[in-house]
């Protein structure tokens, strides 16, 4: 089956031009002007509509054991979320427990994902725990296409690593060639300050801020830079949500430290007050690191527009309101994750580029394409060109709605974007040249998403 995409204007991170695009095979093989439909073709009429490449998340938790219970999102569900929002493939988070062995953990990621996702996916391999048997799966798992690593400064008795593993996990990543991501904030400082609020009997979810504080962020980001600058690593800050923390990577950045700087949607639009809604609806807005004051927005519209960041990510980690109430009596039990997997590019197109605060090229750079090239998918994914997969988004830069739980398509009983507008949303979206989402609707095949499997040594 052949794919012909008629008169959109295709943009990418360097391009914007009118043109026809026509997909066999899974991949683009023609683009040009006027190109006819041969018999049997499905055709979209893209007049007036954006054509941009499919978005990628750099950053999402679907099977997920965290705080004593599950993520919501199976593969099918989360993968049929980021479809309708036109997120065609994302970067999970193998995160397995520190008794776990990679290897085990990593099959049983891939288990859960292939078959059941709809989207193409690759993971960042979790290391919760580095001695000489874990680092033998380590280099196994990166010959299998697996080809950067995740670590946490935070959690303490979980997912965390100490010194010695952090300084041997970079180690490993500079000798294999493969980028570290991380979970930036002092575990140690967290603990403590847990310890002592819930001492004086603040409980409340408002109380999560005061116990993961900005300069707790921005030490963690000074301890990864000094040890990306020891071992000469490449390493990806997650969810970076405040200019102290951006300000210890660009010092690190300076000092000629290889390092990339994400951030996420939610900390574009919502704040720390948030957290602070009364009867246990500041729940909703707890994650790690937490909402940060309403000023901390503008920086990160600047970085991202200014290239300082290099991705938008979502940080998807999605529990429901009944796991929230695990917490209603010790804010530190409240499972942490804001999920926005659905609705990451739709909220950056309305507040960034409608608003005139990102261009449009900067939008798909840093919604797709900086991610495709980080990590190792690019040009496959991540751009409009002959001989890229086929995942492209047909996009409606004039439709306006608002976002609901009632209609969205996450497996959640809350939105924490209720009632926002939004203007503009994918009409079709395509994933290798199969039509998967039309407005709003999911209309794809659930299995039919790929392992990515990425080279390391592609700086
Ligand atoms: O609150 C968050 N971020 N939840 C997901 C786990 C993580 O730290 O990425
Ligand atoms: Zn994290
Ligand atoms: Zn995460």
């Amino acid at each position: 089956m052949s794919l012909l995409i008629k008169n959109g204007e295709i943009v990418t991170a360097s391009e914007r031009y009118v043109a026809d695009i026509f997909c066999e095979n899974e991949t683009i093989t023609r683009i040009d002007k006027n190109i006819s439909a041969p018999a049997g073709a499905d055709v979209i009429d893209a007049t007036g509509k954006f054509v941009f490449p499919g978005f990628i998340d750099p950053h999402v938790h679907i099977y997920l054991p965290f705080m004593g219970t599950f993520a919501k999102d199976t593969h099918e569900t989360a993968s049929k979320a980021a479809l309708v929002g036109g997120t065609t493939c994302f970067i999970e988070m193998i995160c397995p427990s520190r008794t776990e062995k990679p290897m085990e953990a990593f099959d049983l990621w891939l288990g859960k994902a292939n078959a059941n996702s709809a989207c193409d996916f690759t993971f960042h391999m979790g290391v919760t725990r580095f001695d000489a048997e874990a680092e033998k799966d380590f280099r196994d798992i990166v010959k299998r296409g697996c080809s950067s690593f995740k670590v946490f400064l935070a959690y303490k008795g979980a997912f965390g690593v100490t010194d010695d593993e952090l300084y041997n996990t970079l180690k490993l990543a500079k000798e294999l060639g493969v980028i570290v991501t991380a979970h930036c904030e002092n575990a140690e400082l967290v603990a403590e300050l847990q310890k002592k609020l819930l001492a004086e009997g603040k409980t409340g979810p408002e109380y999560h801020y005061w116990s993961r504080p900005p300069v707790v962020e921005a030490e963690g980001v000074h301890h990864l830079m000094t040890f990306a600058e020891m071992t000469g690593a490449h390493v990806y800050i997650v969810h970076t949500s405040c200019g102290e923390a951006l300000q210890e990577a660009m010092h690190g950045s300076a000092r000629g430290v290889k390092v990339w700087v994400e951030t996420l949607i939610q900390y574009l639009l919502c704040d720390k007050t948030d957290a602070e809604k009364p009867n246990f609806e500041g729940a909703k807005f707890v994650m790690s690191p937490p909402l940060r004051e309403k000023h901390n927005q503008e920086v990160f519209w600047n970085a991202l527009a200014k290239g300082f960041a290099s991705t938008l990510a979502t940080d998807h980690a999605p529990f429901d309101t009944t796991q929230k109430k695990m917490g209603k009596d010790d804010f530190t039990k409240i499972p942490n994750g804001i999920p926005s997997l659905e609705d990451r590019v739709n909220l950056y197109f309305t507040h960034g580029v409608k608003a005139g605060r990102i261009d449009l090229h900067q939008f798909v750079a840093t919604a797709s394409t900086n991610t495709a090239k980080i990590f190792g998918l690019f040009p496959r994914k991540g751009t409009i060109q002959i001989g890229a997969d086929a995942d492209l988004v047909v996009y409606d830069p004039n439709y306006k709605g608002k976002i609901s739980a009632k209609t969205h398509t996450m497996n959640l009983d809350y939105n924490a974007f209720e009632g926002m507008e939004i203007e503009g949303r994918p009409t079709a979206v395509t994933v290798r040249g199969q039509i998967a989402a039309r407005d709003g609707k999911f209309v794809g095949k659930v299995g039919r998403g790929k392992f990515l499997q990425r080279e390391p040594n592609h700086f």
